[in-house]
């Protein structure tokens, strides 16, 4: 049944937001333009944000306090798109009060807050889902299809990066703090790439990490994005990491290699992952000189004993708007206990582990 057809015969979702920054922007977005849903109550710290994002999509509900919001907008589901460290603390009080709930990643500043949301959507019976959005591209749910039809084989290996020339988000905001954002690079846009690539692998369980943590350009105070975020700047030390690599390894004797940066000394940005399977090997990566940039996906198998280089063809890229709708879907279709978070926990118990792993100077363990 398509958005559109489900119109006719269902009653609409009642949607709220909390967090007017870049990431609530794109949940207010999809919610907008979702014909199954009525988006009627945002929440935010910034009155002029309320205001100018109200009016543009007609949105009575404009709530400074989200608590009010969630005691009187009668919602169904809510997105939270705040600081980290508000993810399990407002994740759990919307749970408790009968929503189902979509959160931005990473899902929570540690395993242990994490474990939290898991445990209150099991209990209430309401869908907990997390944004991993660059799941969503097209170049990556084709090769997830081409690693599902057994094209690769089995994958022993994988390789993957986010690295940021200049790219450090927030510089003075809880961004950079530890205890707000629970860590740096490799917690902002390392935990995409670890997602993506599990995802991509078949959702292995990993057994043991081995990682490391540097920070020799984000406490200078070099190394900012000229993205402004919706935080106001309050002179937040830099107290997290701004590059981290990380080794893996996985149940069945599969590795990965992650490697992460918010600011270092490259041409320009890339983004990757490298699968290597018995039967084949892909890439898919994008970035590159921005006047110039590159977006790539090949798969490199035998065909007929002949080397070959396959090229799927890629749809288009889904971002929020596919991540709300997976939501939604959810939603609708699930069984209580059925969509709770348990993949997110797991990146974000792995994350824990790094974060161990690169304090002690060892391999650090996790229970599988
Ligand atoms: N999936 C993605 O691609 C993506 C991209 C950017 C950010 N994020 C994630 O989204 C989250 C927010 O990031 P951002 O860049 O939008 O941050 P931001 O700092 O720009 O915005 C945070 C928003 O949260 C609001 N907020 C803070 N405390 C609040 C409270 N008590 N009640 C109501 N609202 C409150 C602020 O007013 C602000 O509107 C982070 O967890 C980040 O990791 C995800």
């Amino acid at each position: 049944m398509t958005a559109t057809d489900r119109t006719a015969d269902t009653p609409k979702l009642r949607a709220g937001v909390i967090g007017l920054g870049w990431a609530g922007r794109q949940h207010i977005d999809a919610y907008a333009t979702d014909p199954t849903v009525d988006l009627v109550a945002i929440s935010g710290k910034e009155q002029h944000l309320l205001d100018q994002l109200g009016d543009q999509h007609g949105i009575e509900g404009r709530y400074p306090d989200y608590t009010t919001m969630l005691a009187e907008a009668h919602l169904d589901v809510v997105s939270i798109a705040t600081p980290t460290f508000l993810h399990a603390p407002m994740t759990v009080q919307a749970l408790e009060a009968g929503l189902h709930v979509l959160c931005e990643k990473p899902m929570a500043e540690t395993g242990q807050a994490a474990a939290t949301m898991v445990e209150t959507a099991r209990r209430t019976g309401k869908v907990l889902d997390i944004a991993f959005n660059h799941r969503q591209r097209g170049d990556v749910t084709a090769l997830r299809e081409v690693v599902e039809s057994g094209g690769l084989g089995e994958i022993y290996y994988a390789k993957t990066g986010w690295l940021r020339r200049k790219g450090i988000p927030g510089m003075g905001t809880w961004f950079t703090s530890a205890a707000s954002a629970g860590g740096g690079a490799l917690m902002d846009i390392g935990v995409h790439m670890l997602d993506m690539s599990l995802h991509l692998m078949g959702e292995p369980k990993v057994t043991a990490v081995s990682a490391a943590t540097h920070a020799p350009v984000g406490p200078r105070g070099r190394g900012g994005s000229s993205f402004q975020t919706s935080s106001a700047v309050e002179d937040v030390p830099f107290e997290v990491e701004d590059l981290a690599s990380a080794f893996l390894r996985m149940e069945g004797g599969g590795t990965l290699l992650l490697e992460t940066s918010w600011a270092q000394w490259i041409p320009y940005d890339q983004v990757y992952v490298t699968l290597y399977g018995s039967e084949g090997g892909a890439s898919v990566e994008w970035g590159g000189d921005p006047r110039h940039p590159y977006q790539r996906l090949n798969v490199w198998t035998e065909v007929q004993g002949l080397p070959a280089e396959l090229r799927p063809e890629v749809g288009e890229h889904g971002k929020h708007a596919a991540a709300v709708a997976n939501f939604l879907e959810k939603v609708r279709t699930g069984e209580p206990g059925q969509h709770v978070g348990v993949e997110a926990l797991r990146r974000a118990r792995i994350l824990d582990a790094c974060y161990a792993s690169a304090k002690q100077g060892g391999e650090v363990a996790l229970e599988l």
